[in-house]
């Protein structure tokens, strides 16, 4: 039976949790049976090497739970009624005779191209990856706090039920006060959906908007998945290039239906674009019925100096969709984002991501207005620029080491990445092979482009899961190696 029992002192788990968690686990398995004699709390804790109270506390708790019975005098056993699931037989599909099926798709999605990142990037000494955060910069506790008090029976009957027809109040009431006044935005809770992320803000917009008519301006480079997302709605996306020449965009080309820009920081370059531009770019767009999407990217992570306001703040009658997420500022994981849109679009918007999903999960939301709401979101955001500006002074010293460099780079004025183009003929796919068996990895740029050129050169370095030490080795070795391709 010693061989059933194992737990791992190290592990943040308590002991506790890990013997009712090991137990629970071995009778649903059905490797304890049912009457089965359990060790008594003595055995079980000098078997672990644990205290006997920690064992008592853990079987009670198992037979509340009805994974254990206690016999007076004779000691706990595993409970007579099968907990264990049994499984229905059927023949294992790997024991069917293959057949050739034809499925008939109606669509498909798999020859899009996708920007993957390797699985296991994490385990890289040096991910330069764009877009995720740092774990050790994670304000666990406050989370925790957040998560434990929106667990409270009170606050608990708030979210249980699903609601699919409104979202969280005090979390839509919380992003009106505190997240969109800092945009310079100010609107009506009709004016707002809770999403899943800007992506399905994306999805849910180019649905309800778009057919085989529709022409969609696209930043060249941009992000690839707006670009997938509106291509499976049959749009005809039209890549424009980046600031400066996006301002006369809609005017020197036939006019577009829709633009889907990125003005806090572009996607994938960085750049910020200044007011001037966003003035002219609003100015054509009015002029040629042209509805811009704005996707306010990591608008909150400005380090150099104050951000510019949304575009949707400086034309605050004009058709501007606008999407905010959470994903750059707590976690990507939380898939937690925002759409704020005309009471018309955001009726048609609620009603197709009920077909899709209902809504976001609740108790996220609650978790989330309570991390606002108790200014733990400020502050951390306050932490993570300090974070973020002192990594890209790292980059930016580091850099000046060398005296000459094999790329040149966009400088930006905030967030969590830079845009680098190695020095022709230096193509980005060779450096990034030979860093890869030097355990460094970092983003292809040409991903990123829409267009039939895509330029080889160019990469994206994340500096967001690296702090200034790993970035100064990492973005050392990374020259190095590209001076030994030459
Ligand atoms: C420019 C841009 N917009 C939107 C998204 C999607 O963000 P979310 O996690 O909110 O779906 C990403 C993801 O990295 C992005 O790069």
């Amino acid at each position: 039976m010693d061989a059933l029992f194992h737990i791992d002192k190290q592990h943040s788990v308590s002991l506790q949790d890990q013997l009712f968690e090991l137990i629970a686990n071995r009778v649903l398995d059905g490797l304890l049976q049912p009457g089965t004699a359990m060790p008594s709390t003595r055995v079980m804790a000098s078997m672990l090497n644990i205290s006997r109270n920690t064992v008592i506390i853990t079987y009670e708790k198992l037979t509340a739970e009805g994974f254990l019975t206690s016999e007076k005098r004779k000691g706990y056993f595993v409970t007579n009624e099968s907990l264990h699931s049994k499984n229905i037989q059927v023949t294992h599909p790997h024991q069917q005779q293959s057949k050739n099926l034809h499925w008939h798709f109606k669509k498909t999605y798999s020859d899009l191209p996708q920007f993957m990142k390797p699985k296991n990037w994490r385990s890289f000494t040096f991910p330069f990856i764009a877009g995720q955060v740092d774990h050790r910069l994670f304000p666990n506790r406050e989370w925790q706090e957040c998560c434990r008090i929106a667990n409270n029976t009170s606050m608990l009957t708030q979210w249980l039920d699903d609601c699919p027809d409104q979202d969280d109040e005090s979390l839509v009431e919380i992003i009106i006060k505190r997240v969109l006044p800092k945009r310079g935005i100010y609107c009506r809770p009709e004016e707002i959906l809770i999403t899943q992320g800007s992506q399905q803000s994306l999805y849910l917009i180019a649905n309800i908007l778009f057919n085989e008519e529709t022409r969609i301006g696209i930043e060249n480079p941009g992000y690839i998945d707006a670009a997938n997302i509106f291509r499976a709605h049959s749009a005809s996306l039209i890549p424009v290039s980046v600031y400066p020449d996006i301002t006369d965009t809609p005017s020197t080309l036939k006019p577009l239906d829709y633009l889907y820009v990125t003005p806090s920081h572009q996607c994938p370059t960085t750049i910020t674009m200044p007011i001037s531009h966003r003035k002219a770019l609003l100015n054509n767009c009015l002029q040629h019925n042209t509805i811009i999407i704005e996707d306010d990217y990591e608008c909150e992570l400005n380090f150099l100096h104050q951000p510019a306001p949304a575009l949707k703040a400086m034309a605050p009658n004009d058709p501007i969709i606008y999407m905010g997420s959470f994903s750059k500022t707590i976690a990507p994981g939380l898939r937690l984002g925002f759409l704020v849109a005309p009471e018309p679009f955001i009726k048609e918007a609620r009603i197709l991501r009920k077909m899709m999903n209902r809504h976001t999960s609740g108790l996220v939301q609650k978790a989330t207005a309570l991390f606002i709401s108790r200014g733990y979101y400020d502050s951390h955001i306050k932490r993570l620029i300090q974070h973020y500006h002192e990594r890209y002074k790292t980059f930016t010293n580091t850099l000046y080491s060398f005296d000459q460099l094999p790329f040149t780079y966009s400088e930006p004025t905030g967030g969590s990445a830079v845009w680098i183009t190695f020095n022709n003929p230096i193509k980005a796919a060779d450096v990034l092979t030979a860093c890869q068996k030097e355990n460094l990895y970092f983003e292809l740029g040409h991903f990123f482009y829409h267009s039939c050129k895509p330029n080889p050169h160019t990469a994206r370095l994340g500096l967001s899961t690296l702090n200034e030490s790993e970035i100064k080795d990492g973005l050392q070795l990374l020259i190095k190696t590209v001076l030994a391709l030459k």
